[in-house]
């Protein structure tokens, strides 16, 4: 029985009949190196809590930096939850995504699609201080999700329980990033297809998407509805405001011109993203395709209205993207510092 439940630590016993009690632990007896197998598989996934023994602080520590770096910089918290897309969404929740180039690899940071991501070093800030209370201990990429999960809140959107043991991987995906990311352009098929892969479904990427409530978009991801013709699917009124944000055809890449997501509460969390891509403010093409497709149009107009069933899509999406194909057990590494992977020697 005590091997049973290892092997299948979030299944309830009352569930499960007795014959398939028995034939498990036949298949037990008889597969002696399968069981070795299944329990460094199993016994190493990702739980609640798993500093509660090796760093108690680390999930305080954590919430406490996000806010005191919230309190200076308040788009700190956009970065955070876009962290968890650019990482997560490519193959694995490793922090690979945090990885600076070095002599023979590109990051993924200086990618194409990872324009406009931010404030990595406050994420060293946070790595410091967890650093400082238990060295070695806690991964860059839990850290990622839990600044993540934390950022959401300051943002005024659902605290969402994850569950940590993550570990850290040692090479970047820059080379196989844009199979996984969908471009700002992409078309609503694509991007269901991509994030279907990873175990979201439709109301789940509807939520997902719902992040573009908060930050900003630069002007080279919106030129393109703008010059030489303004998309005539934009609403007249905002087509005025991207304009007058966005005034070359060509912006200059030095002057950091952008538009607000979401002018109405620019850094709220909140379901204002719904109404204005339904009202055709929505900036990006699959923004607006979001709300004109027929397979997302229905969640759209549900979580316009409703701000708790948008926060429960969210919650739940966030949960799939933030445990997809995790590093665990003895895979990985311990990052030192969560731009570098550490030193062989
Ligand atoms: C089809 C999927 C998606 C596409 C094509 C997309 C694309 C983009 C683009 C082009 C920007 C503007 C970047 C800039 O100019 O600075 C942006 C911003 C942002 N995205 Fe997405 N995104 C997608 C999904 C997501 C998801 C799933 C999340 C979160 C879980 C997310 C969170 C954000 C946030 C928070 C910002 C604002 C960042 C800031 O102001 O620093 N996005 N996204
Ligand atoms: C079980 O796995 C460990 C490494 O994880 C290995 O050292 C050991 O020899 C394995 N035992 C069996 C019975 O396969
Ligand atoms: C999407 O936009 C990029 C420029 O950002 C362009 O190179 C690409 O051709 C566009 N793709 C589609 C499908 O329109």
């Amino acid at each position: 029985m005590h091997l049973i439940s290892k092997l299948n630590p979030h299944r309830e016993r009352a569930e499960m009949a007795p014959k398939t009690v028995i034939m498990m632990v036949l298949f037990g007896l008889i597969s002696l190196s399968a069981i070795n197998v299944s329990f460094a598989d199993t016994e190493a996934g990702l739980i609640l809590n798993f500093y509660k023994d090796s760093c108690p602080q680390a999930e305080d520590i954590i919430k406490e930096q996000v806010m005191l770096l919230y309190k200076r910089h308040k788009n700190t918290a956009f970065s955070w939850l876009r962290n968890i897309f650019h990482d997560c969404g490519v193959e694995s929740c490793d922090a690979s995504l945090l990885l600076d180039s070095t002599r023979r690899t590109l990051s993924e940071k200086e990618t194409d699609r990872s324009f406009g991501l931010r404030n990595f070093r406050y994420l060293e800030t946070i790595k410091e201080a967890v650093e400082r209370e238990c060295p070695g201990v806690v991964s860059c990429a839990d850290i990622l999700v839990l600044s993540g999960r934390d950022g959401i809140v300051a943002l005024g959107g659902p605290y969402i329980p994850l569950k940590t043991g993550r570990r850290d991987g040692r090479k970047s995906r820059a080379d196989i990033l844009e199979q996984y990311l969908p471009d700002h352009n992409e078309s609503m098929s694509v991007v269901l297809e991509r994030f279907k892969n990873i175990g979201i479904d439709t109301p789940g990427v509807v939520a997902l998407l719902g992040s573009h409530s908060v930050g900003r978009t630069h002007c080279v991801k919106l030129v393109h509805r703008l010059y030489p013709e303004v998309d005539p699917v934009l609403d007249p009124g905002h087509v005025e405001h991207m304009l007058h944000k966005c005034p070359d055809a060509i912006p200059d890449p030095k002057a950091v011109q952008y538009v607000r997501n979401d002018r109405g509460t620019p850094m709220k969390l909140d379901n204002n993203y719904y109404r204005n891509i339904l009202d055709n403010k929505g900036l990006l093409i699959v923004d607006h395709q979001l709300a004109n497709d027929k397979r997302t149009k229905p969640y759209v107009k549900k979580m316009a209205k409703s701000q708790d069933y948008f926060f429960k899509h969210f919650g739940r999406a966030i949960t799939t993207l933030t445990e997809n194909n995790p590093l665990t057990g003895t895979k990985g590494e311990i990052r030192k510092q969560c731009n570098v992977a550490n030193k062989h020697h």
